[in-house]
């Protein structure tokens, strides 16, 4: 029985990219706008969590000079990501099997290089501690040039209660506009199936571990970026970031 890991979310990867758009608001234009916040003369962008390739396919689309190292520790995701950039015809995408906490804390092992225009993330750091995300957040401070970008897209740690309540319901009045229900796309869960192993966490990952935005701009501030920045916010959902 496959082992399916912390943030891939779905029993089978081919259930990914529709299930994602179904399950939460507006994921193009939260994509676009990480994308759009990366110069597009950057050649050197790190993605850490790149999934199925969604968001290297946005980035590659606007950087047309740019290389991405693409890092992500699930072989299936790699794997689809792949097929899916090389099928667009990009030659530019190197996929690599790896823990993004095992870089923060061991960046010698890695042949990944430092000098990046810019780091990109979606959806994949809240599986991260908030000691963990602090410790990436730095990790990728240093491994920027001066005057590079991080641009992460995640779900934020709801700023009250009251707020809490409304996000969930606008995800679930967005999955029903979608045309099915939160139990139907539930259903495809990897946390509701019975054909696969599901991991509560691998490496350093573990289930949602939602932090506010505030914490993490603080964060970010402590890791030397000189400029932090909210560029797009959608109810529980951000893109956040900074220039070093
Ligand atoms: C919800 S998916 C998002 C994928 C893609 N960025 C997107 O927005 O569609 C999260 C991805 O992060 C990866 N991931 C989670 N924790 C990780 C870690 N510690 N190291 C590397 N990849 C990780 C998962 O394998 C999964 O592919």
């Amino acid at each position: 029985m496959s082992q399916v890991f912390p943030g891939e979310v779905f029993a089978q990867t081919t259930d990914f990219d529709a299930g994602i758009r179904q399950l939460l608001p507006n994921y193009d234009q939260m994509l676009a706008a990480v994308a759009r916040c990366v110069p597009a003369n950057s050649r050197r962008i790190l993605e850490l969590g790149c999934g199925t390739g969604e968001l290297s396919h946005k980035i590659l689309d606007r950087c047309p000079a740019a290389e991405v190292i693409a890092l992500d520790y699930s072989p299936r995701m790699i794997e689809f990501a792949r097929t899916k950039i090389n099928q667009a015809g990009y030659q530019r995408w190197s996929g690599i099997e790896a823990d993004f906490g095992e870089w923060a804390n061991n960046p010698e092992k890695f042949d990944v290089g430092t000098e990046f225009d810019a780091c990109v993330s979606s959806l994949a750091i809240h599986h991260l501690s908030d000691e963990m995300k602090a410790k990436l957040f730095q990790r990728i401070g240093k491994s920027l040039k001066s005057g590079g970008c991080f641009w992460n897209a995640d779900p934020i740690l709801p700023e009250s209660p009251v707020l809490a309540e409304i996000y969930k319901a606008v995800g679930e009045e967005w999955t029903k506009n979608q045309g099915t229900t939160i139990q139907e796309v539930r259903s495809r869960l990897a946390s509701n199936s019975d054909s696969v192993d599901y991991a509560t966490s691998y490496g350093y990952s573990s289930q949602d571990q939602l932090a506010t935005l505030d914490a993490q701009l603080q964060m970010l501030m402590e890791a030397g970026f000189n400029t932090v920045a909210v560029p797009w916010k959608c109810y529980g959902l951000a893109v956040f970031g900074g220039i070093v």
